[in-house]
């Protein structure tokens, strides 16, 4: 049985069982869309004639100029409110503050050391957002240019997006967690003219080198020399730095003596906004391009929608703006539609591991949005951290990343939720800008387990390998058949990448790499991925980038890296690798472990490594990573290994195991 019958097992099994979950009569009563019949009438119109549709949300938008056609569809080009200009930081922030709502709370900002809170008001964040601009633009940051962003999760990195943003500058966040090299990497595809970043961050309570992080990408032996004229450095730690006469300034000198208000840049609806890299099947992470106008107001509107903001709410999305999640639902779609944005500097068990109940009794966030993995540590960490909390403010929770196990389902649903939460599992990806299919919490009765149903305007299709629509029940590829405002439009100087990952194997349609199923009503299931991509923590991983990681290493010759079930992460990292030279034992572990941090981040080291004779092949000398991902999980190797090359080494890797 392969993975894919094996998930489709799991999820049969789960929806057997699976109760359902009725609406909450008071969602029902004021959210935005309060019944099936609205959420139906919604789609039928969307499919009907979706340039109305859209032509009729996008005119609610604040237009330097108007666009003069909704949609120009040329699978896979899709430009959205054509000739259109706007400013998306105008959209986040001039719109709310010239209606009068300036002195609303934007943000409030809790750090990781005990006491630090920041709060800024919508004409505060303004403010701070047209200073830093004029800031940039004085460095001679021109519109179109890539600025890369690796900064800690504090207001700044907010202000450095729609700073860019308002100068017409197209940002690529890097993760704090990424290392000097995929720094590097990320500056070199990119072509970055300026790197912003701080001295130095907190997580559990260390301080993070994100200044000497970039120092060290700057000056990569592996790359071209660097494009980056410019490094803008935050004082977060106060950690000492080295500054680089001509290429470094402290964030404090550049905006001292800016103005506080700068016009915004008229960017065309299709001008880039941002890029963020993510993993695919090959070992080069890729660019995900996103555009102006489409994708604010699919941010925007979907935000409105799952999370059904109203004007008393305070919004807690926990990601990292490293991550599309933290651009679409921190920055973006929250600030677009005015809403109070919560963010948090530091990890969730920092100082204790009771910190996010901590918070939510403090600052009484009204809707909270978070991973699965994230829920089973909490599960896993114990109810002596929420016991006696006060959760009260809450009325709505989340969950992205990942599939949501029915079981932390109805623990979130329980102990957080108080059984009166609704949730909304939404999925996405990267690629879609925003949430796709999610319960809507006026309207949508839930199963644990299940994202339900896509957003109006969302047109999914399961198919199989030949691109036909599958039997009802059955499994098969997730597809979008139409397209929406905020879908990718392109990998960053890459269109033949572009076009082969999402449009080549279904053509027309936008193939999203994850395999689905429908249940009788109607309902969607992840089943996982169709490609070699690991979801770990929440986290995108490629098996390739990671095996390109091993075997730069001069002591591996071939590494395989397959994913192996894990209760808290959804999936760890196995990997299996022959040696050139070395000894295999724990210091050889420790090396490959250090130099994957080094070449990738953290979050890509391997939870385990199994030293191999070889590798096991087929005769056409692929790798099966069927017999080792059952190896890695510790499960009977099943189904068919007749095309196996060596006999030998599936038996040498199993004695290696035991
Ligand atoms: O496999 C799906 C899984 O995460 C992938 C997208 O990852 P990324 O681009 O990093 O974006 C994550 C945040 C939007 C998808 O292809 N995924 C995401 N959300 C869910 C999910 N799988 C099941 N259920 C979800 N709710």
């Amino acid at each position: 049985m392969g993975e894919a019958e094996r998930a489709a097992g799991r999820v049969a099994s789960v929806m057997q069982e699976a109760r359902v979950f009725p609406p909450s009569a008071e969602f029902s009563r004021r959210a935005r869309i309060g019944s099936l019949e609205e959420y139906r009438r919604l789609c039928a119109a969307a499919a009907a004639d979706p340039e109305a549709f859209w032509d009729e949300r996008a005119r609610e938008l604040p237009w330097i100029r108007p666009y003069t056609r909704v949609l120009d569809w040329q699978p896979p080009d899709v430009r959205w409110f054509v000739d259109g200009r706007i400013n998306v930081s105008a959209v986040c922030l001039d719109r709310h503050v010239a209606a009068g709502r300036g002195g609303k709370t934007a943000l409030v900002w809790v750090g990781e050391p005990a006491g630090e809170r920041r709060t800024l008001s919508y004409a505060e964040l303004h403010a701070e957002v047209c200073r830093f601009a004029a800031g940039l633009r004085a460095l001679g940051v021109r519109p179109g240019q890539v600025v890369s962003i690796y900064m800690p999760m504090t207001p700044e990195l907010v202000v450095a997006m729609l700073a860019c943003a308002r100068i017409g500058a197209v940002h690529s966040v890097i993760f704090g967690g990424f290392s000097s090299e995929a720094i590097a990497d990320r500056n070199h595809d990119a072509n970055a003219v300026a790197v912003i970043t701080a001295d130095g961050g907190w997580r559990r309570g260390a301080q993070l080198n994100l200044k000497k992080n970039v120092d060290q990408a700057l000056a990569s032996p592996h790359h071209p020399p660097t494009t980056v004229k410019h490094v803008v450095v935050l004082r977060r730690t106060g950690q000492p730095v080295e500054m680089v006469a001509g290429r470094d300034v402290w964030w404090h000198d550049l905006v001292a003596g800016q103005p506080a208000d700068l016009p915004p840049e008229p960017m065309d609806s299709e001008d880039p906004l941002f890029i963020l890299y993510t993993s695919g099947s090959t070992g080069k992470p890729k660019g995900i391009k996103h555009t102006t106008a489409g994708y604010i107001l699919w941010a925007q509107t979907t935000a409105e929608w799952v999370f059904d903001l109203r004007d008393d709410d305070l919004f807690w999305c926990t990601a990292d703006c490293g991550w599309i999640t933290g651009h679409s639902y921190v920055t973006y779609g929250p600030l677009a539609a005015g809403a109070s944005v919560l963010i948090y500097e530091g990890a969730p068990n920092a100082p204790h591991e009771g910190r996010f109940w901590e918070i939510v009794e403090q600052e009484r966030p009204t809707i909270f949005y978070t991973a699965p993995t994230a829920i089973r540590s909490f599960m896993k960490w114990g109810m002596q951290h929420i016991t006696g909390r006060d959760l009260s403010s809450l009325r709505l929770l989340g969950t992205v990343g990942e599939g949501i196990n029915p079981e932390a389902w109805m623990w979130y649903h329980d102990v957080i939720g108080a059984r009166r939460c609704p949730i909304v599992d939404t999925w996405w990806q990267t690629e879609t800008g925003g949430i796709m299919m999610s319960p809507l919490p006026g309207c949508t009765p839930t199963k644990p387990g299940s994202c339900t149903l896509p957003l109006p305007g969302v047109s999914p299709q399961i198919v199989d390998a030949a691109g036909d629509p599958v039997e009802p029940g059955e499994g098969g590829w997730l597809v979008m058949t139409r397209p929406w405002p905020g879908m990718l439009r392109g990998v960053w100087g890459d269109d033949e990448r572009f076009r082969e990952t999402y449009w080549s194997k279904v053509p027309g349609k936008y193939l999203a790499g994850d395999n689905a199923r429908q249940d009788a009503d109607g309902y969607y299931w992840i089943m996982g991925r169709i490609d070699d991509v690991l979801n770990v923590a929440g986290h995108r991983l490629s098996t390739i980038e990671i095996e390109s990681a091993l075997v730069s290493h001069p002591s591996v010759a071939e590494a395989a890296a397959v994913g192996r079930p894990h209760d808290v992460k959804g999936e760890a990292v196995a990997v299996f690798v022959t040696l050139r030279s070395g000894e295999p034992g724990e210091a050889l572990q420790d090396t490959l472990r250090r130099h994957v941090r080094q070449q990738i981040g953290a979050l890509a080291v391997p939870d385990d490594i199994h030293f191999a004779a070889a590798l096991p092949k087929t005769r056409s000398g692929k790798i099966m990573r069927r017999l080792l991902r059952d190896i890695a999980a510790g499960r009977e190797t099943v189904g068919d290994t007749t095309t196996l090359e060596d006999y030998t080494v599936l038996a040498n890797l199993r004695g290696h195991d035991e």
